[in-house]
């Protein structure tokens, strides 16, 4: 079954929209673990938006499981991961004007750059997952720059708007995970996926990890974090594809 790895990002973002010290992403961080996260996930972005330094080492000084730092390919934010070393860093296209991250990183045309941070990142020892549509070209080259991982971007799963849509998203899914798997590649997914969308997603055989934020974040206003978070638990685990060879 796949790893639920749960994005405090947003905790962080009702703090800042008083910038006060309430509600605090580490405390939040805390409460999914104890709901049963397998990961915490946070994005350090370069206009530090929501989640800040102080928050990034204090991630790293307490949390238990799997840690998960999302981030750019700038040199500071890579300086900054190579000394928290992270257990896992996933480099995401970053955009000023945008409200989340949209769509995947173009590792194709960036290689070059990407190629130097992995470097970089996997020196420090920590494992690399890149954020990417389910593209085979950007599969096979997140494979050959190094990475460990990849995250397939369900946003476009997510967006849908009429069921042949979906269908075809989840097809793309189901392709990207093979080619991810056919290269030696970990698959994880994440973006928009909800409480409500998850089912046939976490259906599809070879997924190692979700990544999900805002849907569980939205929830732990009305019931809480570890509620939330045992919530999306329970939803993986009654629609996972059955165990055994895939
Ligand atoms: N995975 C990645 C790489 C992301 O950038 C985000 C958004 O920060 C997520 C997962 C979580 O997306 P959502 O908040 O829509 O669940």
């Amino acid at each position: 079954m796949a790893l639920l790895g749960v994005n405090i990002d947003h905790v962080a973002t009702v703090r800042q929209a008083r910038r006060t010290d309430e509600p605090d992403p580490v405390w939040a961080a805390v409460e999914a673990e104890l709901g049963g996260a397998d990961g915490i996930t946070f994005h350090l972005r370069e206009d530090r938006r929501h989640i800040n330094d102080r928050d990034a080492r204090l991630l790293r000084e307490t949390v238990a499981v799997k840690l998960n730092m999302e981030m750019a390919i700038a040199d500071d934010i890579v300086g900054i991961a190579a000394g928290l070393k992270p257990h896992q860093c996933t480099l995401v296209p970053e955009r000023r004007e945008e409200l989340t991250t949209e769509g995947g990183l173009d590792v194709l045309r960036l290689k070059a750059r990407i190629a130097k941070a992995v470097t970089r990142l996997r020196d420090a020892g920590i494992t690399l997952s890149a954020f990417i549509e389910p593209i085979r070209e950007q599969i096979e080259a997140s494979a050959e720059v190094g990475f460990h991982a990849v995250e397939l971007w369900t946003g476009a799963y997510a967006h849908a708007k009429t069921p042949p849509e979906r269908k075809a998203a989840l097809d793309d899914l189901r392709k990207g995970i093979e080619t991810g798997r056919r290269v030696g590649l970990e698959v994880h997914g994440g973006h928009g996926l909800t409480y409500r969308n998850i089912a046939p997603v976490a259906a599809l055989p070879g997924f190692g990890e979700f990544n999900i934020g805002h849907s569980i974040v939205s929830r732990a206003v009305f019931v809480g974090m570890r509620e939330a978070v045992r919530e999306m638990k329970r939803l993986l685990t009654v629609h996972a594809p059955p165990s055994g060879p895939e």
